[in-house]
């Protein structure tokens, strides 16, 4: 993989190219994901500034990855992580499709976390955009480097507290422009919201 791996190219932080047997799937803060093609596996590659982080998620994910609601990690190289390609969609994704986000999910993402609190790490950084549902309806949570960090991070109850608050009201929609969910993001960083 390290061959095809060299072939990304980034001018600074932003992706510049990469080998035809890459398809882009998703970006990040950190990394650009692609799928392998022919293959069931991604690669998250990260970008120049944030090299670092790919040996503190390689860590991580040695110790998670077995659990069934973690994707599986097969290698962990200089900058770049495989990763086992999740068929889906992330939640963010959901919401912008309408498809239903059901307390089953919510209950999966607590057994989730409640597991990495179990190994002594600290859940961080999950949000809808580093949760995702297979396709045949079961959760995985992805992005898990910032699990090592001490501070608390409140996303996930947040976004709970939001979705009992709101999303769960009969009357409230379903579906959501893409500019709206991303509106409402920047307003939660600025802590505009009422939550
Ligand atoms: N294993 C995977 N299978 C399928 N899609 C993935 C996988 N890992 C990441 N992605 C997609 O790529 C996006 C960016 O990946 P992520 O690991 O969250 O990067 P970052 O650390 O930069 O936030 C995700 O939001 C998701 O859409
Ligand atoms: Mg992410």
């Amino acid at each position: 993989m390290k061959a095809f791996v060299e072939q990304v190219i980034f001018h600074n932080d932003s992706l510049a190219s990469y080998p035809d047997r890459f398809e882009w799937i998703g970006q990040g803060r950190s990394a650009v994901v692609f799928k392998c093609k022919e293959t069931n596996r991604v690669v998250k590659v990260f970008y120049p500034s944030c090299q670092a982080i790919a040996e503190v998620e390689a860590d991580v994910y040695q110790r998670i990855s077995k659990h069934d609601l973690f994707p599986e990690v097969y290698e962990a190289g200089e900058g770049y992580l495989v990763i086992e390609y999740v068929t889906g969609r992330t939640l963010y994704d959901c919401l912008v499709e309408g498809i239903p986000i059901t307390e089953d999910m919510i209950h999966e993402v607590d057994r989730a976390l409640q597991f990495v609190r179990s190994l002594g790490l600290n859940p961080s950084d999950t949000h809808l955009k580093n949760i995702m549902l297979t396709e045949d309806g079961r959760i995985k949570v992805i992005d898990v480097a910032r699990f090592t960090q001490e501070e608390e991070c409140p996303q996930w109850e947040d976004l709970k507290k939001a979705y009992y608050m709101y999303y769960q009201r009969r009357y409230f929609p379903k579906k959501y422009p893409r500019l709206f969910i991303e509106c409402v993001i920047q307003l939660y960083r600025k802590r505009l919201l009422p939550i």
